[in-house]
Order: C-alpha cells, then structure tokens, then sequence
C-alpha cells in the first residue's frame, strides 16, 4: 500500500514513483529535524495559550514529538521519501502515534513557515558554531605569535621582498580578519533572528494566534512583519553563505600563503607529518594537501552563494517550490567551512616557524631601503628625493653585490651629503624592527601589546 499524502485529499491518482523521487527533500533535510520539533513544540504552546487546542492535547503533542525526537537520536526513526520532508515525516509519524491531538498541530501554520523557520533555527545555531571555531583558531594564531615572538621575516608586496615584519604582526594580521569574520556573522545574525512562524502559506490566518508568544519562546528577537515575506526571503541563507565565502577566502590566502612557504625554496615552516601526506610514486614527498584542499574547498563555498543568489533572482512572491534547494547548498556551505576551520587550527597549533630561513631570506632583496629613505627624510631630505637617492644606491648594491650595510660611509655620502655615520643604526633587518613606531605597525612594543590584547579577549567565552 501506498503512503497516503497529508495533501491527498484533491488528488484522484497517486503520485508517480519518478515525481516523489525527484520532489523528495527528505533526503537532506532530515537534518532540520531538532529545529523542526523544537518549533512544533512552541507552535502546540501557542495553540494552547490561543485555545485553539486544549492543554491535553498540548501535552499528548508535545510528549509525542520528544519520543520522535528521542527515536530520530537514537538512530531507529525511519524517514520515509514518499513524505517528501522533514516536516511531514515529523508530522504524519506524530499522528500514527498519539492519533487526533497530532491532526491539530497543523492548525494556523504551513509548511512554508515551518521551513522558513527551520532553516532560520539552523543558520542561527551554525552561525554560532562558526563563530565557536573562529574563535579557537584566533586562538591557536596568538599562541603561535607570542611562542614565537622576535622571528623576523620578509614582508612581501606582489609576493616580492617589501619590508621586514615580525612573524608574530603577520599571525596577527589573519587574527584582524577572523575578528572581521565573526563580527559579519554578528550582523547577519540581527536579520536572521527574526520569527516568520505565524505567516502560515503566506498570508496569515483567519484564526487568533499568537506569533510573538512563538518568537519569544524560540529565543526570537522578534517576529517577520510581513507574512509574504516571511515565507519568501532567504536573505539571511544569501547572507550566511557570504559570511562563509569570506571565512573561506581568508582561509584560503593563508593556505596559497603556507603552501607556498613549505616548499623547499623558502621552507619557512614545517608542518607536522601528522598533517601532510605523502606520494604514491615519489618516496621523498611530503605535501601539504590538507592546504591545497582548504584552497579548493574554497570554489565549492563561493559556488553555494552562487546558486543561492542565482535560485532567489527570478523567484516571484511568494514561496516557490525552488526554495527547497537553498538547503543543500547552505548545508554544504557551512559543512565545508566547519571542517576547513577545525582542521586548520590543528593544523596551525602542529606547525613550526624556521627563524632562521626566515632571517637568511631578508638578506636578500634590499628589505632596508626603506628605512634608509625615512633616515633620509630624519635629516631634512623631502620623500621624493630621498626615494630616488637610495634607488640610485640600492642599483649601486646591485653592481657591486652587496648588501647596503656593507657600503662604506664614504660611499654612502657620494649620493647624500646628509648621511653620516648613524645611518648603520637604520640599516640591517633588527635596526628597521626596532625602530618601527607607528600605531598598527610591526613596532615590537605594539605587538606584545596587540597579542596581550588578544589572549584576554579570547579568553573569555
Ligand atoms: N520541502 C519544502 C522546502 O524545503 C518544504 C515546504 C514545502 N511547501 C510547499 N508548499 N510545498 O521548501
């Protein structure tokens, strides 16, 4: 026999096995489940304080959905693709269980509100793990910048040598992006905690009810004002795999970044064994393929908001049974970045910084002229003449194959009379560190601050 649909009633022939197959969403959104029953728990309260069921039945739906609750937990709920989805297994198995009470919970509310609101429970709690993970790879960032505190490396622009840095100012630098990352899913959490249970198909109900009773109840700041869009936007999903786009971009410089770094050119660090893998062919290799896939997992993230954004634009008021695949690309989404995030701060906390690769390689490069033209402007010189001043002497360094602290005074004062014997306090990598000042920059006193700062901001929560 077959499954009868709750919808069945205006329906003379059974739907066709290809059609359930290709509606069906239980497949994946089983996985809305916890929200799918905390919200008909709420909904069966509000029924009740409304009268529209009585405290009884209240109570016969509510010890029915825990019990589903607990069989879907325990793993002996079986799912059925002939009720398309979640709501309705949760829904029809209720009724098998507790009988008439389970036919009301219906009452005053749609599936279109009902997954409107799932959806929202979901991307509010993920967004909170998100943020949980970012959090504790903020964390391993700051640990690896103090333990490693005083290693100086090239700061590169256009990925040629720049400037000296210390390696701790660069680990802060992905700590300002992730803090960026959090407070994005911050204020996208404002839109999305809002409560569109009550819209029902989508334009309310002839019945009294209560929606702010529900929101409140869900944790809600407040409820959907208009029942139409309550039930059609999906901003907060656009939103929410935004924020995860961002996270995975960010994730994924660093990853080009390291991978870069580990190969046998530069070796600036070492990654654990425990966190690369090797050849099937060539004995000796040891790749960082956990890098490389955080950086191809990243297209797979930017792709979801691309199908997000792309399913929304020709969707007419109100809800379309398109929505339904906004669930697989979200869940993807956030899955893919869950993981990237929990292996990378293992990864992080597991890797080891080669100072000295990093000290041999600003040698190379001129990271010191800089600091040279900035002396230069010290003793009156206006930036523009100073720059091309020791733009001649570093092209001097260039022909004789030396470094500009190896230049004699004497020939140092053959391209500016102002330079005199102190210029050797400017020059040379530790000089430039030390003599940084301004507010944000790779200064040392600044940046023991900055990480003091950190570590008591991440220690709480
Ligand atoms: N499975 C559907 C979805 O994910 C639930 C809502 C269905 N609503 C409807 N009117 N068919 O969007």
């Amino acid at each position: 026999m077959k499954q009868k649909k709750p919808w069945g009633g205006r329906f003379t022939k059974q739907t066709a096995a290809s059609v359930e197959t290709f509606t069906e969403s239980v497949s994946f959104d089983w996985r809305l489940y916890q929200y799918d029953i905390e919200g008909s728990i709420a909904h069966a309260n509000m029924l009740a304080r409304c009268k529209l069921i009585t405290e009884r039945e209240k109570d016969v739906i509510v010890k029915g959905l825990k019990k589903i609750l607990a069989e879907i937990e325990a793993g002996t709920f079986a799912f059925k693709e002939s009720l398309e989805d979640v709501h309705m297994n949760i829904e029809s198995a209720l009724i098998a269980r507790v009988g008439d009470a389970g036919k009301k919970l219906h009452t005053a509310r749609s599936r279109n509100d009902q997954v409107a609101l799932d959806l929202r429970l979901w991307t509010r709690n993920q967004a909170h793990e998100v943020t949980g993970l970012l959090k504790t790879l903020q964390r391993e960032f700051v640990k690896k910048g103090k333990a490693f505190f005083g290693l100086i490396m090239p700061g590169f622009t256009h990925l040629q040598h720049a400037q000296p840095v210390l390696l701790s100012h660069y680990l802060l630098a992905y700590v300002e992006m992730f803090e960026r990352d959090k407070e994005r899913l911050q204020d996208c959490y404002v839109r999305l905690n809002r409560s569109p249970l009550g819209a029902c198909a989508l334009a309310g109900t002839t019945l009294p009810t209560d929606p702010v009773f529900t929101a409140k109840l869900l944790g809600f700041d407040g409820v959907c004002e208009n029942s139409m869009d309550a039930v059609s936007d999906r901003d907060f999903c656009v939103e929410y795999a935004f924020c995860l786009s961002m996270i995975a971009m960010h994730l994924s410089r660093l990853a080009e970044e390291w991978i870069i770094w580990c190969n046998d050119e530069m070796k600036f660090i070492e990654i654990s064994d425990a966190y690369c893998t090797g050849s099937s062919i060539m004995p000796q290799k040891k790749n960082p393929d956990v890098l490389e896939l955080i950086r191809g997992k990243c297209g797979r993230v930017f792709g979801h908001l691309t199908s997000l954004l792309t399913l929304l634009k020709g969707l007419p008021l109100s809800y379309n049974r398109d929505m339904q695949e906004d669930k697989m690309a979200i869940f993807d989404a956030a899955d893919t970045v869950r993981s990237t995030l929990s292996v990378l701060a293992e990864l992080v906390a597991n890797t080891n910084f080669h100072g000295e690769r990093m000290m041999l390689a600003c040698e190379k490069g001129f990271i010191d002229a800089t600091a040279l033209a900035e002396y230069l402007v010290k003793k009156g010189v206006p930036f523009r003449m100073a720059h091309e001043i020791v733009g001649k002497i570093v092209r001097e360094c260039i022909r004789t194959q030396c470094r500009l602290m190896d230049l004699r005074l004497e020939s140092f004062q053959a391209f500016s009379s102002v330079i005199e014997k102190d210029v050797f306090a400017v020059l040379g990598v530790e000089n430039c560190i030390k003599n940084y000042k301004s507010y944000g920059s790779t200064s040392p006193g600044f940046v023991k601050k900055r990480i003091a700062y950190w570590e008591k901001k991440l220690s709480k929560g």
